[in-house]
């Protein structure tokens, strides 16, 4: 089925759910969100409440496009959405609303979640560093920092500063070293880089694995997947890389989260509250971990994921992460300035 089919008739769909009343029987769920494990996830959902889901997938950018066209008809109630990067883009054109929720307070940690309530992180990410086991020890890359001593030369696969990952990580750069330090170490791993940034994490893995260069950063999920595919040679990749979480003994591993909020005009508000609440139940936080390779967003929660517990209990960064948001400007500044690409 072609695309401009499966958008008619997921419009058709939406439609439908408009005309109907709104009853908070259904809810209209926008996703940028592309894995196959969430499947699961939502039909839970309505096992559990008897809400159906209406689903549109779709890029960030396409999703927020949309969104932007439908205005205040909008019927979309939830947006759900990875990087706090992108919720924050999403919460600077409008398009939340403040939810308060005792449950999503106490189970949700302060910090993974927007001061006032505009959007919730769900499960979390970490950039871990990866190495090439034969050729790099894991001491030797303590944090972030480390790799632009000048050992690396030639040496670093990156991906584009245009991903969102690495705006991101240089948001908590700056917010823990400073703009000019942060531009310095920007220009320090540029300066080590085995070749101009390109491809995605999984991309830059199969690089450090394929001996094109050594180290690389990337968020723990792609590595977890390729160390337990069903693949014979993508476990084979995973074996040759090694992982480590940086910075444990200063400001802690650079994280970030999946998150969602609920749409200002959100036909649904009840449903939709009911949905991001069911987000954060044990249930749905194992589904993160076990099916997408993510942390539960929920302290102490035991969780079946032999790759994350080997990476075991770690020091996450304390920061906000509506201040990774609020520093994209900056960190785009930052990769533009020092031509990372
Ligand atoms: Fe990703």
């Amino acid at each position: 089925m072609s695309v401009i089919a499966i958008t008619f008739i997921i419009s058709t769909i939406f439609a439908a759910s408009q005309a109907m009343a709104q009853d908070n029987k259904s809810l209209n769920l926008y996703s940028s969100r592309h894995y196959q494990t969430d499947e699961a996830l939502y039909a839970n959902f309505t096992r559990h409440t008897g809400i159906r889901i209406n689903r549109l997938e779709a890029s960030e950018d396409a999703l927020i496009e949309r969104i932007r066209n439908e205005g205040a008809r909008s019927p979309a109630d939830v947006l759900v959405t990875v990087d706090a990067g992108r919720l924050w883009r999403a919460e600077q054109l409008g398009f939340f609303q403040p939810v308060q929720s005792p449950l999503l307070e106490a189970r949700i940690p302060e910090n993974y979640r927007e001061p006032n309530g505009l959007w919730f992180g769900f499960s979390l990410r970490t950039r871990l560093i990866a190495y090439h086991k034969a050729k790099v020890q894991a001491a030797e890359l303590p944090t972030y920092e480390s790799l632009v001593d000048p050992q690396w030369k030639g040496r670093i696969c990156m991906r584009s500063s245009t991903s969102i990952y690495n705006l991101s990580l240089m948001g908590a750069m700056i917010s823990h070293l400073g703009e000019a330090a942060a531009e310095q170490w920007a220009q320090g791993v540029k300066a080590n880089l085995a070749r101009d940034p390109k491809g995605g994490d999984t991309d830059q893995l199969k690089s450090v694995a394929a001996g094109e260069c050594d180290l690389t950063v990337t968020n723990q999920y792609y590595y977890a997947r390729l160390a337990r595919s069903g693949k014979p040679e993508e476990r084979e990749i995973a074996q040759k890389v090694g992982v480590l979480l940086p910075n444990q003994a200063s400001w802690g591993a650079h994280v970030n989260i999946s998150g969602a909020g609920v749409m200002k005009h959100a036909p649904n508000r009840e449903a939709a509250v009911k949905f991001l609440e069911y987000l954060a139940s044990d249930q749905a936080q194992r589904y993160f971990a076990e099916g997408n390779n993510e942390w539960p967003v929920v302290v102490g929660l035991k969780i079946d994921n032999p790759v994350l517990a080997a990476l075991g209990a770690f020091k996450q960064d304390s920061l906000n992460v509506a201040v990774l948001g609020r520093n994209q400007p900056a960190a785009q500044k930052i990769y533009d300035r020092v031509d990372w690409k």
